[in-house]
């Protein structure tokens, strides 16, 4: 990609401003606002009409900032850091008194992390302080992954959309904190369990919690289309086939229900490509005003445990 030096100046100089802009990154696009004035990450709060208990990611333009915003952190947390930034990993650490309280949620702890892509990376390079930034989406809907996604959502409440393409993971990061000194994957995410693993050994999992408002995308709900989704073949909901619904499916067709209304995520069944398509068929879907979405569940590996969590929590809950 050519970088658009024209961009990502009106970028800056809308950020410095205090206004907020859509960053591409390599997991979805972000809504950014300078991390450290409390004034402009308020502003993200208002646009995403995201409650106040949901702490926001932090994105550095390298890992030599991880000091300058963070404390105690361990020797895990740099072996991670070090292998996988820039890249769909955030580390979750003491944050230091120069991160403003709206920003984490009154939370000690910062969740940061450095993205992978080139317009982003060059525009936090040029600024002189981090962006706030989560996922550009309405609070509770599908992350965007593309500018036009952005767009039609939140196209009326922002400055600027830097348009860096389509998102090339297409999954958030993964997310890695330090509760008691020890990694536990808090989402998963871009990352894979295993290649986290490949490095420190065995990591605990904790990525559910109904309970505990800190963490929303932890939420059993998030991540959901408007039309109610079920999961098929397996889940408890639809019997059958349902004639009209929708069909999200990992690599194969089902015969006896129109294409226009399936989307196949990958048909090499590749989970990387799955992962990819995976935000963009769900809204595809969500605009064809069906009465359903039945979503397959896709081979529960690698990158596949992530796609397969976002399902689940895209899935509609019956109390
Ligand atoms: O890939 C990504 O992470 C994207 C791009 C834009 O970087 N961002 C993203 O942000 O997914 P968001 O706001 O949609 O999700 C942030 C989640 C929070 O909902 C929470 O679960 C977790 O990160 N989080 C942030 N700070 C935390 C903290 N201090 N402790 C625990 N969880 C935290
Ligand atoms: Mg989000």
């Amino acid at each position: 990609m050519t970088l658009s030096t024209n961009e990502v100046t009106t970028a800056k100089h809308l950020l410095d401003q205090g206004k907020l802009v859509a960053i591409p990154t390599e997991t979805v696009y972000g809504l950014a606002a300078n991390a450290l004035d409390p004034e402009a990450v308020a502003r993200i709060f208002v646009a995403k009409k995201r409650p106040h208990f949901d702490p926001l990611i932090v994105h550095l333009s390298g890992l030599d900032q991880l000091s300058d915003y963070c404390t105690d952190i361990p020797e895990k947390a740099w072996i991670l850091a070090r292998h996988f930034w820039p890249g769909p990993l955030t580390l979750v650490l003491p944050k230091k008194e120069c991160i403003p309280d709206l920003v984490t949620s009154g939370l000690a702890t910062v969740g940061v992390r450095v993205p992978n892509h080139p317009l982003t990376l060059s525009l936090l390079r040029q600024l002189s302080y981090p962006l706030a930034a989560p996922s550009a989406n309405p609070f509770g809907y599908i992350s965007p992954t593309c500018a036009e996604h952005v767009a039609a959502q939140l196209g009326d409440e922002i400055a600027y959309i830097l348009d860096g393409g389509p998102c090339e993971v297409g999954l958030e990061s993964t997310i890695v904190g330090f509760p008691e000194g020890e990694p536990v994957v808090f989402r998963k995410g871009g990352i894979s369990i295993e290649s986290v693993e490949a490095l420190l050994g065995p990591v605990a999992v904790q990525t559910t919690s109904s309970s505990n408002p800190s963490a929303p995308g932890m939420l059993l709900s998030h991540y959901a289309p408007r039309t109610p989704l079920f999961l098929y073949p397996d889940g408890p909901c639809v019997p059958s086939p349902f004639p009209d619904c929708g069909y999200l499916r990992f690599s194969t067709w089902l015969d006896e229900i129109p294409r226009e209304r399936q989307r196949v995520l990958s048909e090499k069944g590749d989970l990387q490509e799955a992962a990819q398509n995976l935000f963009a068929y769900l809204r595809q879907l969500d605009q064809l005003g069906l009465p359903c979405i039945g979503a397959e569940l896709v081979p529960n590996q690698g990158l596949g445990m992530a796609i397969n969590d976002r399902i689940h929590r895209a899935v509609t809950k019956r109390n």
